[in-house]
């Protein structure tokens, strides 16, 4: 599949009401090893992720905290979300902001075009709305509140008081498109995946759709109706669009060919916004609609969506600091199955640094390179006839390989890692049974020692490959004690096992250094 084609890669783009939790970043970290894997195998790469500023959320926080909405997006995209990028190594190519001119201007001309085509008509709406996902809400969405808010109805999702809302607005034609969004689901069966999300939405469009309101009058933070300056476009109309503003629409049209249509990578709780509302306003206006959209799972803390209006948020960095950025994007690709919800505990985390990361991996390549040091001056020998021990490691490293870029392509990160970690495994295991330290014992087995230190070398080099979306720092500076020509993020890696390395081998610093106890229960973070 080395074919160079496209592949535009998109997160949601962030509310900068709050700082970045774990849930945030675990989004981010798929996306990344997507657009990375994607990267090493030479397809055409984009990758999209930035903040959503607008909105009443974003305007009540911003007047609670006595500043202008711009001024409080300004101050928490360069304090928070942009420096959440660097915490957890993300490899972006572009970084929208909602309050971009090249979005805003051409958020208008999407609407004027809608508008002239038929599309929209003003009319009156009743309903409950819920400023946490700035969105109007049925009486199914809404739960008994409990505690302070006794008595009272509450959004399921922020267990907040939803508010009655009576306005004149703008409205979007939604309704027009039902059938046309159900013949693109059955046309296309992964155009929403996992298969839980999809059903989901199904049976949701199924159930008929109502049009949409797309403006608000009774606040002006937001991109201005191009015909009605009166009104501010609705947050989430705005907010969709940037997967194409960012691409070039309106502006650059051979950008915008290239690039579009994307792929998007959502929570779950987003994905109707996504594989709805989106498409039909793409179809509207007579756009491709999106590759796909996955609605991955929930982080969970102590059974519930983990987030900071509940209290149980968690700065990434609080993980990176004490465990490295590698191994909070190892952790969360790894044990979470994408696609279903996920506990995070500190326990599982430390368990995991340590058995895999530490022990698996890392003392797999100090301990080879470390043999080749010292029983061939850090020459990498030559292997002479295989056996079928080493053949069966060649095998495996082509088999793997093979696998984990068939797992990439249906967005299934964990069983990518898996199948590379059979790898690490099987390299253990051959060095247990192959005893080098023994062979070195006796000249008679130089030769032996050499095949088999040489096929550790050639396996632990392609683990290097493979990994590097993941662990992009760990497997640089494995590449690096290897003397891999380039960079290992430039290695071919649907060949990952046809690497090229140097003739001999440096030191190798710890690649997951332990970590005391009193740090890795999270009491220190
Ligand atoms: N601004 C909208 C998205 C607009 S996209 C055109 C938004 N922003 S958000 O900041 O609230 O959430 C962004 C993403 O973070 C969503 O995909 C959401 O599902 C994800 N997560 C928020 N909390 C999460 C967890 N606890 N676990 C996993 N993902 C979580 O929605």
């Amino acid at each position: 599949m080395s074919d160079g084609s496209s592949f535009y890669v998109t997160t949601p783009i962030f509310y900068v009401n709050d700082v970045p939790h774990i849930g945030h970043a675990y989004t981010e970290v798929a996306a990344d090893v997507l657009a990375r894997w994607h990267r090493q195998a030479g397809d055409d790469t984009w990758f999209l992720t930035g903040t959503d500023e607008h909105g009443q959320k974003i305007l009540r926080t911003a007047t609670a905290n006595g500043v202008t909405p711009k001024e409080w997006a300004d101050r928490l995209v360069e304090t928070a979300w942009q420096p959440l990028l660097k915490t957890i190594d993300i490899s972006n190519d572009d970084f929208i902001r909602t309050t971009d001119e090249r979005h805003e201007v051409n958020v208008q001309l999407f609407l004027q075009r809608l508008f002239d085509a038929g599309y929209i008509y003003t009319g009156e709406y009743e309903g409950y709305y819920c400023v946490g996902c700035e969105e109007y809400k049925a009486d199914s969405d809404l739960v008994d509140g409990t505690g302070e808010y006794a008595g009272q109805k509450v959004c399921a999702i922020h267990s907040k008081p939803v508010e009655l809302l009576k306005e004149r607005n703008y409205f979007f034609k939604m309704s027009e498109f039902s059938q046309r969004l159900l013949d693109l689901y059955d046309e296309n069966p992964n155009f929403i995946q996992p298969e839980s999300v999809r059903n989901e939405i199904v049976s949701f469009v199924r159930r008929g759709l109502t049009d949409l309101s797309i403006s608000r009058q009774t606040f002006d933070w937001g991109v201005k109706v191009p015909w009605d300056e009166s009104h501010v476009v609705y947050v989430w109309f705005d907010a969709l669009l940037n997967y194409i503003t960012a691409a070039g629409y309106g502006y650059d049209d051979e950008a915008f060919a290239r690039r579009w249509p994307a792929t998007h990578i959502v929570g779950k709780d987003i994905a109707r916004f996504h594989a709805v509302i989106w498409p039909a306003m793409l179809m509207a206006a007579g756009l491709e609609v999106p590759k796909q959209v996955f609605g991955h799972g929930w982080l969970l803390v102590g059974g519930e969506k983990m987030s900071k209006s509940k209290l149980t948020g968690i700065a990434p960095n609080q993980i990176t600091d004490t465990f490295g950025s590698d191994a909070f994007r190892y952790y969360f690709m790894r044990a979470i199955n994408f696609g279903q919800d996920g506990s995070f505990s500190w326990e599982d985390l430390s368990a995991r640094y340590q058995a895999e990361l530490a022990n698996g991996f890392g003392n797999l390549a100090s301990r080879v390179i470390a043999m080749v040091t010292r029983y061939f001056d850090g020459v990498v020998p030559d292997a002479g006839v295989l056996d079928a021990p080493d053949q069966a490691i060649r095998d495996t490293e082509v088999r793997v390989t093979a696998a984990a870029d068939d797992a990439i392509s249906r967005l299934a990160i964990h069983e990518a890692i898996a199948q590379v970690w059979q790898l690490v495994d099987e390299l253990n295991g051959y060095i247990t049974l192959q005893e080098p330290w023994a062979l070195s014992k006796d000249p008679a087995n130089r030769e032996r020692l050499g095949t088999v230190l040489n096929t550790a070398v050639r396996g632990i080099g392609t683990l290097a490959v493979l990994l590097s979306p993941v662990i992009p720092e760990a497997s640089s500076k494995l590449w690096t004690a290897l003397n891999g020509a380039g960079a290992v993020s430039d290695q071919p890696i649907r060949s990952a096992f046809d690497w090229a390395g140097g003739t001999t081998v440096s030191a190798l610093e710890p690649l997951f250094p332990r970590i005391e106890s009193s740090e890795s229960d999270g009491s220190a973070a």
